[in-house]
């Protein structure tokens, strides 16, 4: 056993572990943040999706320890106040989710995309998306989820500009 220090949703943590734990296990069943899926516990599926240091990341072949000193992200990190991100609501709605056992992993994985591409292609989304497998919707659904999740951001971050913009300011007017 080895004592791990972890930083998982910008929090510290001090967890106990085989150094052959892998980061799934550490996160599901030590830190008890059963959001993130294991399915295959192989690196097939991608249910296990987490971000490290921002990139997706394969949590149930990743060991823990490889971690350390980076920053974890699970799904568990992106409803903020107890308000669900724009992509967990835009799963909810357009029916991207329909076991749902695949969308902790799915939202993580175009999470990444939309923090690097904010308006992606659909060719972009299928890229981003192609290690995550859904055994329920055909995927039409996920990439008509992730393209709203993308609108709806892409409003947010333009209204949330012109609500900055100080008064008079040319920002967000069209030129004469
Ligand atoms: Fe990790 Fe399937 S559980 S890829
Ligand atoms: Fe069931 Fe994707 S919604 S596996």
């Amino acid at each position: 056993m080895r004592l791990l220090n972890l930083l998982v949703n910008g929090r510290k943590h001090a967890a106990a572990a085989r150094d052959s734990a892998t980061l799934l296990e550490v996160l599901r069943e030590t830190l008890q943040l059963t959001g993130t899926k294991q399915g295959c516990d192989g690196g097939e599926c991608g249910a296990c999706t987490v971000l490290v240091d921002g990139e997706p990341r394969l949590a149930c072949i990743t060991l823990a320890a490889s971690v350390e000193g980076h920053a974890v992200e699970s799904i568990e990190a992106l409803a903020a106040q107890g308000r669900l991100a724009a992509l967990q609501r835009a799963f909810h709605e357009k029916l991207g989710a329909q076991c749902g056992f695949c969308t902790p992993g799915m939202v993580m994985a175009a999470e990444a995309l939309l923090r690097r591409e904010p308006q992606p292609s659909e060719e972009q989304i299928r890229a981003a998306l192609a290690g995550n497998l859904c055994r329920c919707t055909g995927y039409v659904k996920i990439i008509e989820s992730v393209q709203a999740a993308a609108q709806w951001r892409g409003e947010a971050a333009r209204a949330s500009c012109e609500a900055a913009a100080p008064a008079g300011s040319a920002i967000g007017k069209e030129r004469a």
